[in-house]
């Protein structure tokens, strides 16, 4: 028996040394500079991304505005004896042209408004939150405001009060009020309550209530947990605000930077077009307030260190949907568009659009490199487009960037025809687009090694593995579809010479109110979690070098055969060689790794891995989650070492050495 178990021992050992892959990497003979922008996000007020999710407004429809004007909205339980509200529309075609007039009738009792919030409100116990609202009394009254934050039984969790309007002989005009008001609990679907004490008529407009631990503590500002997982990803760039959503379903609703920036109060609200988009995901109550607008993705960009990069309307909308074109000869306003943006974010503060920018709190410019031209459009009428705007923009900035589209698909006639057209053009880079199932992640990870070098560069500017379809409850962020990101984007790396930026889309999902799926950050009103997807996007954006370093078997690169994909980096600033390799075999591979042209450092690295034989499973939100990466020392004396990769693994090798 012993013998049996000594023989068998000493044949699966020979085995794996029989089976173990040999893989060389040459650390002085960089092949690419990796573009700092390399690795960036792709943000879009989708599966309420924005209002409802980054954006950190707990108020829905504050200002009245919505086509239903009391849309989120509830009156107490309608008791006409005690109050009335009143909406009225001011007809001034200003952008918050409606109010609402609240007349208490009965001093005995009281009189309620209650806001649901986006799917509720999240409220963390013992925090703050300001609730603010303009305010007008006509005559003197003693109405008094109570404010109650509640949970979702009805519990009053959190107190406040505005009061002594009528006293106020200033308060003829609207004045803001304020009152800050501290929780005792914590509710995941909580709501506003205003109840109104006292006799009289007020009238009320923009009640607002916002956490008062914002990012960066900012008035008005963005949700603190979701800000900082962008920023844990330290992304290259932003690109914003999307998507589909510049398109608009028709060009009426296309987004439109101008009405964004400002007062957040007097900010034109639309309609989201994901409101309709999938009438079996549809959001009646989905709209764009624009409280986070062009100045602030401007802002958050240069708060996580990242290039901005918007992308503007060229005068067209959703081809899928309306396919509403503008005439030629009426491209200027789109154009105007473009060029005043440039002013608003890179103008002196002596220029119209700068002036704008200094006066909202930002005399710096915002020192932007890049600039989108159209979302996912195809045939002549985008190409033509396009060339007005290039020659517009590059005959007085010569210098942006221009990011041009190659339409929906990632191969075909329409993407074909795109790529010829552009390539005689000028733009910088051309914008990808691919939902696939996991199976084309795996077997397109070669994708770029033989694409031509000398036209414009690629940007990957919407990427997600589907293993579903995106309207699909089980379309998940499981581990199958991570893996084959993680093995694409070995591809993309290893072509940084011509890949140079790269987004997973989309960002952001609200568990209660998704249209999308599968999405890199997933959230409810409290908490937040990341998806296997993301630790995927952060090992490589954490870990992207300075440099590509060729790793090859048999002199190959390594794009899926038997299993393994694989890139390289030298980081020159750390002096760090950066391994990446995926073993999509559902058993272990030993690899032996031969290092050359480098001398190590230290005897210790780490590896990074992310790994399970369950590819079918995923995070959940509010859960412990059950992928993410776990990091080990590696120790390795000699330049020749052996590593073992797990089953169904992500792993990133970090040695610390000095190149020749
Ligand atoms: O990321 C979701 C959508 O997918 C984007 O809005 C659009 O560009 C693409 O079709």
């Amino acid at each position: 028996m012993k013998r049996v178990i000594i023989c068998l021992l000493i044949c699966t050992v020979s085995l794996q040394l029989f089976s173990q892959r040999k893989l060389t990497v040459i650390a002085d003979k960089p092949i690419a500079a990796v573009a700092p922008t390399m690795w960036g996000v792709f943000f879009e007020d989708i599966n309420f991304g924005a209002d409802g999710g980054l954006y950190a407004e707990l108020v829905k429809n504050r200002s009245f505005e919505f086509p239903i004007a009391m849309m989120g909205w509830d009156e107490e339980k309608v008791n006409y004896q005690k109050g009335r509200i009143l909406i009225i529309n001011k007809s001034d075609n200003s952008n918050n042209s409606r109010f609402a007039r609240v007349s208490i009738t009965n001093a005995e009792g009281n009189y309620s408004l209650m806001n649901e919030g986006f799917r509720g409100m999240g409220f963390h116990q013992g925090k703050q939150y300001e609730l603010s609202m303009m305010i007008r009394t006509g005559n003197p009254t003693n109405i008094k405001i109570k404010i109650q934050l509640l949970n979702y039984a009805g519990k009053v969790i959190g107190n406040g009060s505005l009061e002594n309007f009528g006293k106020d002989p200033t308060a003829i005009g609207w004045k803001k009020y304020s009152a800050m008001i501290t929780t005792s609990d914590t509710a995941r679907r909580g709501r506003l309550n205003l109840v109104f004490e006292g006799q009289g008529v007020i009238d009320i407009d923009m009640i607002s209530l916002f956490p008062h631990d914002t990012w960066k503590t900012r008035p008005g500002g963005l949700r603190n947990d979701l800000v900082q997982k962008i920023a844990d990803l330290k992304p290259g760039f932003v690109r914003f605000p999307g998507g589909c959503i510049v398109e608009g379903r028709e060009l009426a609703n296309r987004y439109q930077w101008k009405t964004t920036i400002g007062d957040a109060g007097d900010r034109k609200l639309i309609m989201n077009r994901w409101n309709v988009e999938f009438p079996r995901r549809a959001a009646p109550d989905y709209f764009q307030s624009f409280g986070l607008g062009f100045y602030e993705y401007f802002l958050l960009s240069e708060d996580v260190g990242a290039e901005p990069l918007p992308i503007l309307n060229c005068g067209m909308a959703c081809q899928f949907n309306s396919a509403e074109v503008v005439a030629m000869n009426e491209l200027q306003t789109y154009i105007d568009d473009a060029l005043d943006l440039i002013e608003f974010a890179n103008g002196s503060i002596t220029t119209k659009w700068g002036k704008l920018r200094n006066e909202m709190g930002h005399p710096a410019p915002f020192n932007l490199k890049f600039i989108g031209v159209g979302n996912e459009q195809w045939e002549p009428q985008y190409i033509e487009r396009y060339k007005v705007f290039e020659k517009a923009i590059l005959s007085k900035y010569p210098d942006i960037k221009i990011v041009s589209g190659s339409g929906p698909f990632a191969e075909g006639e329409f993407f074909n025809y795109a790529w010829k057209e552009l390539k005689e053009l000028k733009p910088a880079l051309i914008d990808e687009h691919y939902y696939k199932p996991p199976k084309w992640f795996f077997s397109n990870a070669g994708r770029y090694d033989s694409y031509e070098r000398t036209g414009p560069k690629v940007f990957a500017g919407e990427y997600a593995a589907h293993s579903k379809d995106n309207a699909d409850a089980e379309s998940r962020n499981n581990w199958e579809a991570a893996l084959a990101e993680a093995a694409f984007m070995t591809g993309l790396e290893r072509n940084a010479d011509l890949v140079q930026m790269c987004s997973y889309a989309p960002l952001f999902a609200h568990v209660d109110a998704w249209q999308w799926r599968p999405d890199l950050i997933w959230f409810d009103n409290l908490n937040s979690m990341a998806t296997p997807s993301y630790y995927v996007q952060k090992l490589f954006s954490t870990n992207k070098g300075t440099h590509v370093v060729r790793i090859t078997e048999n002199d190959k690169s390594l794009s899926g055969k038997d299993s393994l994909y694989s890139s390289a980096v030298i980081d020159k600033q750390k002096g760090e060689l950066i391994i990446k390799i995926v073993n999509s075999a559902s058993t272990s591979q030993q690899i032996e790794f031969d290092l050359k042209g480098c001398k190590l450092a230290k005897a210790e690295g780490s590896v990074e891995t992310l790994a399970t034989n369950d590819i079918y499973s995923y995070n959940k939100v509010a859960e412990l989650e059950k992928l993410k990466p776990g990091e080990k020392k590696l120790l390795i004396n000699t330049n020749k070492f052996s590593h073992s990769l797990p089953a169904y693994s992500f792993s990133v090798l970090k040695i610390p050495v000095s190149v020749k």
